[in-house]
């Protein structure tokens, strides 16, 4: 299908040059197929999409979710539980309580570090999907960053140095500092838990080269040792989260915020736990490993 935003009634607003655009005229509670085409070009463009002033029941965030791929059942909150009666594939990110005083959600009220959602799986999630049901007054931002702008302003000679590396993603913890369920605590960079992925890879679509990072918890450049491995981690995270490369987002209720989760990382401001927010979350499954970029160090 062609992707003519114009005749599709649709407008795409860059929100930084590095990542992020608006897109609006669109319900995406009834959406066209011209529409979705115009939305997908601009997806792989632009690796995060916002869409204001929507109102969605759980079948729809269900549905448009579905158009980008199988979806992945919720993984099991902080509290032991699965999310929402009836939708699997609907998590919630909240630190709203229940009456007998347990989060109904996940993540809590403190900041979330940047990370790329699940990169500790052989095939992390293609992208995730934040729709906002009640937001606070303040605080609980979230930013995108995108790794094709961070790759992009390495230099040449730290290109060099990563270029066939691989980072083993650790998956002892969650963005919030939580350990995952049946996951055994540790501090161990070397030998926790994780999946090794190339430091940077190819984006499937784009052909972009991204630099591909995980989290910082933990993290560990394969074949190195430990201290050389913290070296060069600090380094590449110091160019990589550069306010240059990133957007933020502060949240009215009805957004949606859509990130391809190959090409980007994501972090959340703290907020006053006393305040409520109430995020449901669905992800579209990976369809291939993260791929090298086997030609990226010759620039
Ligand atoms: C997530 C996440 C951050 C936020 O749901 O994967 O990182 O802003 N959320 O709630
Ligand atoms: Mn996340």
């Amino acid at each position: 299908m062609q992707a003519d935003p114009e005749a599709a009634g649709v407008t795409i607003r860059p929100l930084t040059p590095a990542v992020g655009a608006e897109i609006a005229g669109v319900d995406l509670a009834d959406l066209t197929d011209r529409q979705f085409a115009v939305i997908t070009e601009a997806f792989d463009r632009h690796a995060g999409l916002l869409f204001r002033d929507q109102a969605l029941t759980p079948d729809d965030l269900v549905a448009f979710s579905r158009r980008w791929g199988e979806l992945d059942v919720a993984p099991v909150m902080e509290n032991g539980r699965t999310a929402v009666p009836d939708y699997p594939e609907i998590y919630i990110v909240s630190n709203v309580k229940d009456a007998d005083g347990k989060p109904i959600g996940s993540l809590g009220a403190g900041e979330a570090v940047w990370h790329t959602d699940m990169s500790y799986l052989p095939s992390p999630p293609y992208a995730s999907l934040l729709y906002a049901i009640e937001v606070p007054p303040s605080g609980g931002d979230t930013s995108l960053c995108g790794m094709k702008a961070a790759y992009d302003s390495l230099p040449p000679e730290l290109r060099e140095r990563i270029a066939g590396l691989e980072i083993k993603h650790d998956g002892t913890y969650n963005s919030g500092g939580y350990l995952r369920a049946g996951v055994t605590a540790s501090d161990d960079p070397m030998h926790s838990v994780g999946q090794a992925h190339p430091a940077v890879c190819r984006h499937p679509a784009t052909g972009d080269a991204l630099l591909y990072l995980g989290r910082r918890r933990n993290a560990y450049v394969v074949g190195l040792g430990l201290e050389e491995s913290e070296r060069l981690l600090d380094q590449l995270w110091d160019y990589a989260v550069r306010p240059a490369h990133t957007y933020r987002h502060r949240w009215r209720v009805g957004d949606v915020l859509l990130w391809d989760n190959r090409a980007t990382m994501h972090r959340r401001d703290p907020f006053d736990a006393t305040a409520r927010r109430l995020m449901q979350r669905t992800q579209i499954k990976g369809r291939s490993r993260p791929r090298a970029a086997v030609d990226a160090g010759a620039s």
